[in-house]
């Protein structure tokens, strides 16, 4: 398949218009079953160590997402300690679990036999979960579905919560999806004056720059 100047366009509308989206813009309004499975499908056809397709999905009901909504708070307040120097941190909202419509834990699947690609570098089959949370980021995107990623979790509570074994499991991410009342223009850290971004010249590595 050869892609138009058009396509290409349009690719890189959705990347640099994807944004994290948290509870301060999700709306009230129900994904489709037909949308959530193009957002698992893109999942599906990311790419992976040896096509191991290590990805695992938990689709989180109600009770669960207070469960987690309650651990996350916890975990925030805790890592409060951590960024004290910064006021900022008190005024961030820095996740959506309850406001948006649909949240799934993505888990990676850990594996018993021999992955082709996987045998010095363990962690390529996490590399791959994380291949398949972007495609389904940018899958959302394009169909205006604002998506969150929450990372301020124990990753022993959100087993704990949904009955998974870390022996067979680990937990990899925890995504909200829902529709937005409007996606930033640029990232909200950024806005805030949390981060700046950073100049492509500076990310090369020279000597100058290590
Ligand atoms: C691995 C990972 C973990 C993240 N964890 C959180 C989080 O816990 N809470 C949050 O509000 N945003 C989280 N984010 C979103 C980032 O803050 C966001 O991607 C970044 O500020 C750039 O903004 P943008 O995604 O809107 O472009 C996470 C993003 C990644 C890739």
């Amino acid at each position: 398949m050869i892609f138009t100047k058009k396509d290409q366009t349009t690719l890189d509308k959705i990347i640099t218009s994807r944004r994290d989206v948290r509870g301060n813009n999700f709306i009230n309004k129900k994904i489709s079953q037909k949308k959530l499975l193009k957002i698992l499908n893109s999942a599906q056809n990311a790419p992976s160590v040896g096509y191991s397709q290590p990805w695992r999905f938990v689709i989180v009901d109600e009770n669960k997402k207070e469960l987690v909504y309650d651990h996350f708070k916890k975990s925030y307040n805790k890592s409060k300690k951590k960024f004290k120097e910064r006021k900022l941190y008190n005024s961030l909202k820095l996740e959506g679990i309850k406001e948006s419509n649909i949240n799934i834990a993505v888990y990676y699947k850990k594996s018993k036999s021999n992955i082709l690609g996987q045998t010095y570098m363990k962690r390529t089959g996490e590399y791959s979960v994380v291949c398949a949370i972007l495609n389904m980021w940018l899958t959302a995107r394009a169909l205006n579905i604002g998506m969150g990623w929450v990372s301020i979790l124990k990753p022993k509570k959100i087993n704990k919560i949904f009955d998974i074994k870390s022996e067979d499991y680990k937990f990899i991410a925890y995504l909200c999806f829902g529709y937005t009342k409007e996606f930033f223009d640029e990232p909200e850290l950024k806005k805030l004056g949390w981060e700046k971004k950073k100049k492509i010249k500076n990310l090369i590595l020279k000597k100058e720059n290590k």
